[in-house]
């Protein structure tokens, strides 16, 4: 029995690596994983804040949906590939009013999104109205409104886009979100402020990541937060750094360290929470490990230069966002993408591309970064 449940478990894994982004059907049963409820900013927002503010501008969206999407790249992001690989549909913002379908699961990132509430508006700083503690709101309510639709519906086509009231317990909840509190930090606290706020940070993550629990979820897939100081729209201002300043990649070292700190205390309370939620699994993931990994061998992964921007113009203090026009030198420029972003790691200097989104997915999805080192298919849903 053991033995076939590993053969099983084996197969399932392998069958999966091997077609993460294709067409082929995978072997993994439909309906094994009903539903996704993520959580997080725009690394994992498909569409929540562009409901809630401003659409998206072309060209995202450019690569793969050939029209503005809702999110910050010209094509999928991770949780895309994610619900790819589960062989779920792409994931409806909650906030989005238009044509979703919540049948198997709501996506509540928004992005700007922290895990602390924030002293300051959207308007002023994009800092998101809808941080991690206001998403799980969303998600109780969700939960709750749903179920009781679901529950007196006479309408199919009502009832068809909405999940089963029994899938909100078997179903992957996702996480990636903190990277925006650190370049809050940044721009209001020291590094030694910063550093100081992290525990807090992370207990406020575990806070909502036990109410969801006392809400029924149990399998937790959490990503840890990315290299900020790689991100193109810091490294391509940076001009004569004093030695050290830049590791050999090319990213602000300090900014990597805090980053890293955050990791390691996030993986921590992670540890701690398996005893404090005996019935839930948790996966925490190392997508820094990921993403850092493909910076570092750019051009032996078929990219060009990682601190390359597809669209966008910044430099020296001058920013003409993807899809903005701008004045530089008395010239009005237009910021429009590159010719071949599937050549480009990152898509606006601070979002990745698609093509970046799937090497990374590929990477993170078998488990061969992950705490357990479980795939995302392995989970017990
Ligand atoms: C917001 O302001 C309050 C009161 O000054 C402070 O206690 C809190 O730490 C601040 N929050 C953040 C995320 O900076
Ligand atoms: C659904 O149908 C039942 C029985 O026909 C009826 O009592 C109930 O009011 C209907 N519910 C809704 C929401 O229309
Ligand atoms: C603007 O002018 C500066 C100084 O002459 C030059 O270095 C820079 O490349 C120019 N920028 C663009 C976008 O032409
Ligand atoms: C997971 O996938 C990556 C990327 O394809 C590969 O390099 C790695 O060896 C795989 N690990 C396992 C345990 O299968």
């Amino acid at each position: 029995m053991e033995i076939l449940r590993f053969v099983v478990a084996w197969t399932l894994l392998v069958s999966s690596v091997l077609r993460v982004g294709s067409e082929e059907p995978m072997t993994l049963a439909p309906g094994d994983v009903p539903a996704i409820y993520n959580f997080g900013d725009s690394n994992s927002d498909t569409g929540g804040i562009a409901a809630a503010f401003f659409p998206m501008a072309a060209p995202c969206g450019e690569t793969f949906f050939h029209r503005p999407s809702g999110r910050g790249s010209d094509g999928r992001l991770i949780i895309d590939f994610i619900a790819e690989h589960l062989k779920l549909p792409y994931l409806s913002a909650y906030l989005d009013s238009v044509g979703t379908n919540f049948q198997h699961g709501a996506n509540f990132a928004t992005g700007g999104a922290t895990i602390r509430r924030q002293n300051e508006s959207w308007f002023e700083n994009g800092a998101s109205p809808f941080p991690l503690d206001i998403q799980v709101e969303h998600y109780v309510q969700f939960k709750a409104r749903s179920t009781y639709l679901y529950n007196n519906a006479n309408e199919t086509s009502l009832k068809s886009r909405l999940p089963k009231p029994e899938d909100f317990s078997k179903a992957l909840y996702t996480f990636d979100i903190g990277q925006n509190d650190i370049a809050t930090g940044f721009r209001k606290m020291t590094d030694e402020q910063l550093r100081a706020a992290i525990p807090n940070i992370v207990n406020q993550f575990a806070a909502s990541l036990q109410q969801l629990y006392k809400e029924g979820a149990r399998v937790f897939w959490i990503h840890n937060t990315g290299p900020i100081g790689c991100l193109p729209v810091t490294t391509v201002s940076v001009h004569n750094p004093v030695p050290g300043y830049l590791d050999e990649n090319g990213c602000v070292r300090s900014q990597n360290e805090i980053a890293i700190e955050f990791n390691k205390q996030l993986n921590n309370r992670v540890v701690q929470l398996r005893t404090e939620l005996p019935q839930a699994a948790l996966t925490y993931v190392d997508v820094y490990a990921a993403k850092y990994g493909l910076i570092s061998n750019a051009k032996s992964q078929g990219f060009e230069e990682a601190h390359k921007i597809c669209c966008g113009h910044h430099e020296r203090g001058v920013s003409i966002w993807c899809g903005n026009k701008g004045i530089i030198n008395g010239t009005e420029i237009y910021s429009g993408s590159c010719p071949d972003p599937s050549t480009i790691i990152s898509w606006d200097g601070v979002h990745y591309t698609e093509a970046a989104n799937f090497w990374v997915a590929n990477h993170i999805l078998n488990g061969s970064l992950s705490d357990p080192p479980i795939s995302i298919t392995q989970q017990p849903y």
